[in-house]
């Protein structure tokens, strides 16, 4: 079964307490909190205050993915907010395999987050220092954007490059996933589903969860 991480960018903010609560007692399994600065990605998001408010209104694991440029300067501060796991862009690290080392001394899982132009390949020397790899199924800087259909073919490149390895990395996906292709990104091998509009912007979120979370099921 998938794992399920709701993004909370598609969240109500001035209903941010409720939002949490339904995901509280809904079936996904992590909070996921996409971090952005205007430089990395052309949007601003929310920061350290939001993460740590969000943090003391669950008990699920917090995801941040962060979206900026120099991660590095902020690891630290991200960790003592509560991330649980920490994801930073290949695109914007210089010392990407040093990232990954600081983020796992502070008790955090590390991710590794590629773009749409980013193969893959680029990742086989670090598989076995890290934790999680953010394929982004879109530009990342927005949420509701569509599914870039090439991201299938992606997964599947990356399983075998996990699998042949003897790797534990987990994938992730992230961005335009939908109740229509999640059976197919499941199916290419992936094994956590970021959702925001399919979860937030449906009539009944908590149905929409559970609905992701039983597509595993069917495989
Ligand atoms: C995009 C973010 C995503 C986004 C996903 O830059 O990293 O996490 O919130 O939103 P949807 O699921 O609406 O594409
Ligand atoms: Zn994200």
């Amino acid at each position: 079964m998938p794992l399920i991480a709701p993004s909370l960018l598609s969240a109500d903010f001035l209903r941010i307490g409720e939002e949490c609560g339904l995901l509280n007692a809904s079936q996904a399994d992590w909070f996921h909190l996409d971090i952005m600065d205007g430089r990395f990605v052309p949007n601003l998001s929310f920061g350290l205050p939001v993460v740590e408010a969000i943090r003391r209104a669950t008990t699920k694991v917090c995801d941040v993915h962060l979206m900026i440029l120099e991660p590095e300067k902020y690891a630290e501060a991200f960790a003592r907010a509560g991330a649980n796991n920490l994801t930073v862009h290949l695109e914007a690290c210089v010392h990407l395999h040093r990232n990954l080392q600081q983020i796992r001394g502070l008790g955090m899982k590390a991710g590794v987050a590629i773009n749409p132009h980013t193969p893959v390949s680029l990742l086989s020397d670090v598989l076995g220092d890290l934790d999680i790899v953010c394929l982004m199924s879109v530009n990342p800087g927005f949420g509701g954007q569509a599914f870039i259909p090439k991201t299938l073919d992606r997964i599947r490149q990356l399983r075998a490059l996990i699998d042949e390895g003897g790797h534990e990395a987990k994938i992730e996906i992230d961005g335009g996933v939908t109740l229509d292709n999640a059976a197919s990104i499941v199916e290419a091998g992936a094994d956590i589903l970021v959702a925001g509009n399919t979860v937030f912007r449906s009539a009944d979120p908590t149905a929409t969860i559970a609905q992701l979370k039983a597509i595993g099921t069917s495989r």
